[in-house]
C-alpha cells in the first residue's frame, strides 16, 4: 500500500543544521532521507532518533560536489522509497550540506572558489534538476543560504556570493516550477553554534561574543534555531509562501 505521509530528503543530515532539520521534519509528522558525506555512524545516529519518534528513516552516502554520483543515488533513494512506500515520489528536498571557506580576496586559490562553487551552488543545481522527476507536485524545495549573502564579513566573499547566486537562482526555481506547485524558499540562517568552519563560531570566545555583540537578540544561533523553520516551510501552514528568502538569525547586524 503507498504510504501517504510526506516524505523530505535533507542534505548534509548527519551534523549540524541538517541533523537539526531532520529532527525537525520528524516531529512534524513526515518521514525522512538524510545524507552524509562521511560520518555514517552519525548520520544512523539521526535515522534511530526519527525511528524512535515513530517515522521512517534512512541515511544515504552522497557527496553533493560530485555529479557523477547523482544518477545513482537518485537510483537508491527511488529503490528505498519503492520498498518501503510503495511509490518512488518524495515531497520535500532541503539543500542543506555545505562546507566552509575563511580567507580574505587577496589569498582565495581557483580551487578554494571551486571548491565552494560545486557544494554550494553547482551541487544544488544539478542535484535538483535530477531530484525533480521523483518529486511529488505540491512539495517544495528549502535552500539554505547565509545571513553572509546579505551581510559582509572579512573572508567570505566566495562564500557569500556563492550563497547570494542560490538566492537568487531559488526564486527561479519558484518561476518554473509554480505550474508543478512545487514551492521555492531560502532559509538563511546567521552564524550559528556548529562543526561548520572547524567550529570556530562555537569554539572562539572572541568570534561568538562578538557576533552576540550586533546581534539584536544578543546571542549566536544554535540548531534549534533553524530546524523548525525549515520543517515550517514543509508544512501545509506554509502553502502560499514562494520564492521567499527567510533569514533566522536573531536579527544579526540589522
Ligand atoms: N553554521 C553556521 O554558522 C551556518 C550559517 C549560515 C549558513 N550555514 C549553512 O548551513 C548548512 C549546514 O551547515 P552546518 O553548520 O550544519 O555544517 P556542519 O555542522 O559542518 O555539517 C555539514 C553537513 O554537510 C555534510 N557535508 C559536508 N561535505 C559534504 C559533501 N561534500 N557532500 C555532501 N555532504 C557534505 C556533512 O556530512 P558528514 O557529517 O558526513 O561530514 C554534514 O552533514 C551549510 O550549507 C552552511 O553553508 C551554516
Amino acid at each position: 500500500m503507498e504510504s501517504t505521509t510526506k516524505m523530505a530528503l535533507v542534505t548534509g543530515g548527519s551534523r549540524g543544521l541538517g541533523k537539526n532539520m531532520a529532527l525537525a521534519l520528524a516531529a512534524k509528522g513526515l518521514d525522512v532521507i538524510l545524507t552524509y558525506h562521511t560520518n555514517k555512524t552519525a548520520a544512523d545516529d539521526v535515522v534511530a532518533q526519527i525511528e524512535a519518534m515513530g517515522r521512517q528513516a534512512v541515511a544515504l552516502q552522497l557527496d553533493t560536489t560530485d555529479r557523477t554520483q547523482f544518477d545513482a543515488f537518485l537510483e537508491n533513494v527511488t529503490t528505498y522509497l519503492q520498498e518501503k512506500r510503495g511509490q518512488a515520489r518524495f515531497d520535500f528536498l532541503i539543500n542543506n550540506a555545505g562546507t566552509a571557506l575563511y580567507a580574505p580576496i587577496e589569498a582565495v586559490t581557483e580551487e578554494q572558489m571551486d571548491a565552494v562553487y560545486d557544494i554550494h551552488y553547482k551541487g544544488v543545481f544539478f542535484l535538483t534538476q535530477k531530484a525533480l522527476p521523483l518529486m511529488n507536485e505540491g512539495g517544495g524545495i528549502v535552500n539554505i543560504s547565509s545571513g553572509l549573502a546579505r551581510m559582509t564579513m572579512p573572508g567570505s566573499s566566495v562564500y557569500g556570493s556563492l550563497k547570494a547566486a542560490v538566492e537568487t537562482l531559488s526564486r527561479y526555481m519558484a518561476k518554473e516550477l509554480g505550474p508543478r506547485k512545487i514551492r521555492v524558499n531560502v532559509v538563511a540562517p546567521g552564524a550559528i553554534e556548529t562543526d561548520f568552519g572547524g567550529g570556530r563560531v562555537r569554539d572562539n570566545k572572541d568570534i561568538n561574543d562578538q557576533i552576540a555583540g550586533y546581534t539584536a537578540l544578543g546571542r549566536v544561533g544554535l540548531p534549534d534555531d533553524i530546524g523548525g523553520v525549515v520543517a515550517f516551510l514543509c508544512t501545509e501552514d506554509a502553502y502560499w509562501i514562494n520564492g521567499q528568502r527567510i533569514e533566522v538569525s536573531g536579527g544579526q547586524a540589522l
